[in-house]
């Protein structure tokens, strides 16, 4: 634990006090090559963390606000469909990710929105007895 905290405490503070952050706008055109490559480090990692966070914060606005549904017929108040097992000659997959265009059925969207936000969600197949 230390180790922790003494890099929070001391190492760090006293690398960014360092570091050649002039005082005025018209520090920046004094500064030397030397003092701009000083620079660049702490630059790639305040970028690094500004990028993963801007990624983050894009996934979590493609998972949407917390609706599982993001267009299946949104003007009803729940969406329910009924398929007559008489009707499945052989086997249907049927789409759980709501992304599906052939809503009840998949259509291979899940590929996309599984690749888009990381996640892992597939049809459920529904097959006769006979056709295992
Ligand atoms: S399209 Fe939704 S599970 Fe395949």
């Amino acid at each position: 634990m230390y180790i922790v905290s003494n890099l929070v405490k001391v190492t760090i503070p006293n690398y960014l006090a360092g570091l050649p952050i002039p005082d005025s706008i018209g520090g920046w055109f004094r500064l030397g090559v030397r003092d701009w490559l000083s620079l660049i480090p702490p630059a790639v990692v305040v970028g690094g963390i500004s990028y993963y966070s801007y990624e983050t914060i894009k996934k979590a606005r493609a998972a949407g606000n917390g609706q599982v549904n993001p267009g299946v017929r949104k003007d009803i108040n729940k969406v329910v469909d009924f398929i007559d097992i008489e009707d499945i000659t052989e086997k249907v997959s049927l789409c759980r990710c709501w992304r599906s265009k052939n809503w009840p059925y998949c259509d291979g969207a899940h590929g996309a929105h599984n690749k888009a936000t990381g996640d892992n969600v597939g049809p459920a197949v529904v097959k006769h007895k006979e056709n295992k």
